[in-house]
């Protein structure tokens, strides 16, 4: 995994934004693997800005989304379905039908899963997959746990998760505490992965996923076997990991 330090968010946001707009220009049928989060949303205002400007076009790509809150409507402004309308698909021509966000309505979850990882396969597979961290070192829903789950699945969120996921709604008792998420599958196999992380709060997980073990105690350790993975951290995202010698300083 490279990982590149930069001095703020809107420097993460830009470099990451580069290589997404460099692999639409070169591969206009590109798919994208894209997360929801706060980290994402300048990397997507800076693709609705090349959109708009004509540098970069979403009409021949298609987008997969991680996952996606279970027990919420889809239109309850906080699912994912809403975040990703609200920042990037409202506001670029993308053509209804290439983009996915994972969906169950609970009573067949099992087969809306598997439906969602054959059409992520029937695509052609993920090639280039946007990732955030979560506090707890989580990547997508893969929330810490025994073993590493290959598929897609219905997971329990940890509470450190639910905990975090609070700012966003009015009252803890409405926050989710389950998910579909994409698992380790559609993760590891995607050719290329983006990942972004910034802010102290990450500072933890960040050092946890670099320098410990490759464990699904901390599911995002295991990018480090990925062979084409770039990690864009702020300075505070990188506060524990600064003085490591394979850090690129930018
Ligand atoms: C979102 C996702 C999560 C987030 C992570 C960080 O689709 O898959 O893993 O990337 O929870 O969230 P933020 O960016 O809000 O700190």
């Amino acid at each position: 995994m490279i990982v590149k330090i930069l001095d703020d968010y809107e420097k993460v946001s830009e470099a990451a934004a580069l290589i997404v707009k460099a692999l639409m220009i070169s591969k206009p049928q590109c798919i994208l693997g894209l997360a929801t989060g706060s980290t994402p949303i300048g990397l997507y205002q800076s693709l609705v800005r090349s959109c708009k400007n004509g540098e970069i076009s979403f009409r021949d790509v298609r987008t997969f989304n991680l996952d996606e809150y279970v027990g919420i409507d889809m239109d309850h402004p906080e699912s994912y379905h809403c975040f990703m309308e609200k920042h990037l698909f409202d506001h670029v021509d993308i053509p209804k039908g290439s983009f996915h966000v994972p969906w169950t309505d609970g009573d067949n979850a099992e087969r809306d899963c598997e439906r969602y990882d054959r059409s992520i396969f029937e695509a052609g597979g993920i090639d280039l997959q946007i990732l955030g961290i979560g506090g707890n070192g989580h990547i997508a829903f893969n929330e810490p746990a025994d073993f590493f789950t290959e598929e897609t699945h219905i997971t329990t969120l940890d509470e450190r998760t639910i905990r975090d996921n609070a700012r966003f709604f009015d009252r803890m008792e409405d926050v989710p505490v389950k998910a579909m998420t994409v698992g380790m599958g559609v993760i590891m196999h995607a050719r290329r992965i983006v990942m972004l992380a910034t802010g102290a709060n990450k500072a933890d997980a960040v050092y946890r996923m670099l320098c410990g073990e490759i464990t699904p105690r901390v599911p995002a350790s295991v990018l480090r076997l990925h062979p084409d993975a770039v990690l864009f951290l702020d300075r505070e995202a990188a506060n524990r990991i600064e003085k490591l010698p394979f850090i690129h300083k930018m």
